[in-house]
């Protein structure tokens, strides 16, 4: 027997275009934690579901995070007056190196897990760091608290400080044995291949991780055209790629099951390997402000047809929260815009919503939001302690005042893959 149950109260979701598609106080049967249809009224076959009546709250599909870092949880807001390349020396690497003990790693993660849910992200693309112990504890940790998405063993045989480096032959055994290992593990994510960019992993290494990602068919995440001396020194160490987004073709890194993150200085050739392979690019706009990286033009992207999502990047950004991080792409969009001959238009709110939702649909393999045949991933937003507004506002005005005031305290309830989640 199908387990049935009625959700009601006003259903928002973003589409590619930006639009929004409002569904004004109605119900949405889930059958077994699947959307199963929405309706006006209850129909009499459905009198006897059990009903969880949201009243007037909104509710719009759960948020996705593309790319972040879980170790680097544990140093927020940390080393911003550096750029990319001594910022992770200084910070980034002796974090990271921390995570060899897994009590630290336990401490961290857990809070990891509750700090992402409070926010509302429900599906991720994670960094974990080079250790396999810690990386299965983060694995278990966002299973725990109802998490989805992709998690990586983060690979690296070059260029780091030495507790933060792998030797080539053990970094690539290590990380099949731990693929292999997650097949059985149950947890509710999945691997994903992480070299965690050309300076740190050698060519033996690459070449390796190409090929598990082929063997198992795996996604692949890692970061791209981020800095400009980090593309100078890829020159440096890839002298017959005359682009960056060729090293990693080259090893068999790239295809429609990648995500590169940043894509701040890539040009034209380059967002043409992106659309004709289909990698998803992760637009990072607090992390790209922050470490000083520059603009990803987002709206040159879509027009140009390329797959992008938004992305956190903690701790190069400085929240988990996707509601900063959709204000951050809003707000650098408009930036950009006035700045560089008013063309291609500013993000709109829809868009950025569709970007922190439904547009990593694809990668993830599984739809998001309302689908129908789809696990339920929500979140309800309960704006009644916002202040009162002098006029009655609609349903989009009530959601675009909810995500600029990034009001993260009116998520009074969290669904993921069709599970109410304890907040
Ligand atoms: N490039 C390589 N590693 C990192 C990292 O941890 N953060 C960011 N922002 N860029 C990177
Ligand atoms: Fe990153």
């Amino acid at each position: 027997m199908l387990e049935k149950q009625l959700i009601r109260g006003t259903f928002v979701e973003a589409e590619a275009s930006g639009r929004l598609s409002i569904r004004e106080s109605s119900y949405l049967l889930l059958e077994d934690g699947r959307a199963a249809g929405f309706f006006k009224t209850i129909p009499e076959r459905l009198r006897t579901a059990k009903l969880t009546d949201f009243g007037d709250a909104l509710i719009i599909p759960s948020f996705s995070d593309v790319h972040l870092h879980a170790p680097q949880f544990s140093m927020l807001g940390l080393g911003f007056n550096l750029q990319l390349l001594d910022w992770l020396n200084t910070y980034t690497f002796p974090s990271e190196a921390r995570f060899c003990d897994e009590g630290f790693a336990r401490e961290v993660y857990s809070r990891f897990a509750a700090e992402l849910i409070k926010n509302g992200t429900t599906r991720v693309c994670a960094f974990s760091s080079i250790h396999v112990p810690a990386t299965k504890i983060l694995m278990e940790e966002l299973t725990k608290a109802g998490v989805t998405g992709y998690v990586g063993k983060v690979n690296m045989d070059r260029n780091s400080i030495p507790e933060l480096q792998e030797e080539t032959e053990k970094s690539a055994e290590d990380t099949e044995r731990w693929i292999e290992d997650c097949l059985s593990a149950g947890y509710s994510v999945a691997p994903v291949i992480t070299p965690r960019f050309i300076p740190s992993c050698t060519p033996r290494l690459l070449e390796a991780l190409g090929k598990l990602a082929d063997k198992y068919k795996l996604p692949i995440q890692s970061h791209l055209s981020e800095n400009t001396d980090e593309i100078n020194w890829v020159r440096e160490l890839e002298p017959d790629c005359a682009r960056y987004w060729e090293a990693y073709a080259k090893y068999g890194l790239w295809n429609d099951r990648t995500v590169m993150a940043h894509c701040v200085h890539s040009d034209a050739e380059e967002r043409e390997a992106m659309k004709t392979s289909g990698v998803l690019a992760a637009h990072c706009p607090g992390s790209n402000m922050n470490i000083a990286s520059g603009y990803m033009p987002v709206r040159q992207f879509l027009r140009n047809g390329i797959n992008v999502a938004l992305a956190s990047d903690i701790a190069g950004g400085s929240t988990v929260s996707m509601m900063n991080c959709m204000v951050l792409a809003l707000q650098a969009s408009r930036l950009h815009w006035t700045q560089n001959g008013k063309e291609d238009g500013f993000l709109t709110l829809g868009e950025a919503l569709w970007l922190a939702t439904s547009s990593s649909d694809r990668f993830f393999g599984k739809k998001s939001g309302f689908s129908e045949q789809t696990p339920f991933s929500a979140l309800v937003l309960d704006d009644s302690a916002l202040p009162p507004s002098a006029n009655r506002l609609s349903a989009e005005e009530r959601l675009e005042r909810i995500i600029w005031t990034e009001s993260t305290e009116t998520i009074k309830a969290c669904f993921s893959d069709g599970k109410r989640l304890n907040l």
